[in-house]
C-alpha cells in the first residue's frame, strides 16, 4: 500500500503546542491529571497535536490539488491553524474545532480510520486524545493503577453517555430532562463518593483523631511524616539518626516550614519551624551524618542494618488540614 506523506513528518506549529503544553501543566480543575497522580504523563496538547498529525496528509502528498510548493505551504498554514485551535484546553469539548478536525482527518483516511493501541498508556493521555478524535482507542498498562485510571477515563464515561443518574437523590431534586454527556455519571459519582466518606468516616474514623491546634480548635490531620532512623555507629553515640534529606516540610513561598532536631537521651524530638532550615538534611547522595555527634555513617552499614531489620521510625511532624492550606505541626 502506498504511504502518502503525512503532516508530521513535515512541519507542525511547535511553538504553539509547546505553550499549549505549558499551560496544560498549570490547569488543575477539571483536568484528568487530577484523577490520579502519574508519571511522566504527557501533556494532552501534544497527545492531541500528535494523533492528529500522523493522520493528516501533508498537502505534498497531494500534487494534484497542490503542485507548487507555494501552494503546498499556504495549504500547511491552513492545517496549522486547525491544529492550533485543537491543542488549546478550552477547546477540548468544542464541537466545531473537532468536527473541523475530524473532517481533515476523513478527508486524508477516507472510512478507513484506523484504530489507536497505546500499550504503555500510564495516564491515558494518548487514548482519551484519539477518543475525543474520533478513533476508537484501546489502552494497556502494566501496572494495574494505570489501567484503573483509564478504565475510569476512556472506558466507562462512554458507557453512560447520555444517561440518567441512578441515585435517588439526584432523580428527584435535579429534573434535568436531558442528561448530557456524563452528568448523570457524574451526579452518580459525586453521590456515592459522599456516601463512601461517610461510611469511611464511620468506620475508621476514630483511627484518625483530630489535632487539637495552639488557638485551642481543632483541625483533621491529613498525613503523618515520619522518617527512617537508623542507631549511629559512633559507640560513644549511639544515638538514633532520622534519615532525612532535608528539614524543610514546606518550601512554599511564605508558608516555608522546617523541622529542629533536639537529642534527649539519644532520641530525636523534632520541633516545628516557621520558615527555611539553615542546616542541611541528615542524608544526601554521599551518606548520613548523625546529627547528635557528627560521625558519618556511609550506605552500606545502613544497608547491613536494613537487611538486619534494624531500621526504627521516628514521627517527625503531623499535617493538619487547616482553613487556609495545610498545617504542620509538631
Ligand atoms: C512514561 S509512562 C506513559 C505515560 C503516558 N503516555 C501518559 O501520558 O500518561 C510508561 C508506562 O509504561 C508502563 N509499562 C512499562 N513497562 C511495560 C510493559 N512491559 N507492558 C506494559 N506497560 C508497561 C508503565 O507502567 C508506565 O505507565
Ligand atoms: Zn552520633
Amino acid at each position: 500500500m502506498e504511504q502518502k506523506k503525512k503532516l508530521i513528518e513535515v512541519a507542525l506549529p511547535l511553538d504553539k503546542i509547546n505553550e499549549a503544553n505549558v499551560r496544560d501543566k498549570n490547569i488543575h480543575f477539571g483536568h484528568p491529571s487530577n484523577l490520579h497522580l502519574w508519571w511522566a504523563r504527557r501533556p494532552l496538547a501534544s497527545a492531541r497535536a500528535v494523533i492528529w498529525a500522523s493522520l493528516v496528509d501533508d498537502p505534498s502528498a497531494h500534487p494534484e490539488l497542490f503542485p507548487t510548493e507555494v501552494e503546498q505551504a499556504k495549504e500547511r498554514e491552513r492545517l496549522f491553524r486547525i491544529l492550533e485551535q485543537l491543542v488549546v484546553w478550552e477547546n477540548s469539548n468544542n464541537e466545531q474545532v473537532l468536527e473541523e478536525a475530524k473532517a481533515e482527518i476523513k478527508k486524508s483516511m477516507g472510512d478507513d480510520i484506523p484504530e489507536l493501541l497505546d500499550p504503555f498508556a500510564g495516564g491515558g493521555a494518548i487514548p482519551l486524545k484519539g477518543e475525543r478524535l474520533g478513533l476508537k482507542s484501546h489502552a494497556y498498562d502494566l501496572n494495574p493503577v494505570a489501567v484503573m485510571i483509564n478504565k475510569a477515563m476512556i472506558e466507562i464515561p462512554p458507557r453512560y453517555q447520555g444517561l440518567p443518574p441512578v441515585n435517588p437523590d439526584s432523580r428527584d431534586t435535579k429534573n434535568m430532562g436531558e442528561w448530557d454527556c456524563s452528568q448523570g455519571l457524574a451526579e452518580d459519582v459525586k453521590h456515592y463518593g459522599q456516601w463512601m466518606k461517610e461510611e469511611a468516616f464511620k468506620r475508621i474514623g476514630h483511627l484518625y483523631p483530630k489535632v487539637k491546634l495552639d488557638n485551642g480548635e481543632e483541625a483533621t490531620p491529613i498525613a503523618w511524616i515520619w522518617a527512617r532512623t537508623v542507631k549511629c555507629p559512633n559507640p560513644a553515640c549511639g544515638a538514633e539518626v532520622p534519615l532525612m534529606k532535608t528539614l524543610d516540610l514546606s518550601t512554599k513561598k511564605g508558608k516555608e516550614v522546617y523541622v529542629e532536631l533536639e537529642y534527649h537521651g539519644g532520641k530525636p524530638e523534632f520541633h516545628v519551624i516557621s520558615g527555611k532550615s539553615d542546616s542541611a538534611g541528615t542524608v544526601n547522595r554521599k551518606g548520613a551524618t548523625c546529627p547528635h555527634c557528627g560521625q558519618a555513617i556511609d550506605f552500606g552499614y545502613i544497608r547491613d542494618k536494613s537487611r538486619n531489620e534494624e531500621i526504627t521510625s521516628s514521627m517527625v511532624a503531623v499535617v493538619a488540614e487547616g482553613k487556609k492550606g495545610r498545617l504542620y505541626l509538631t
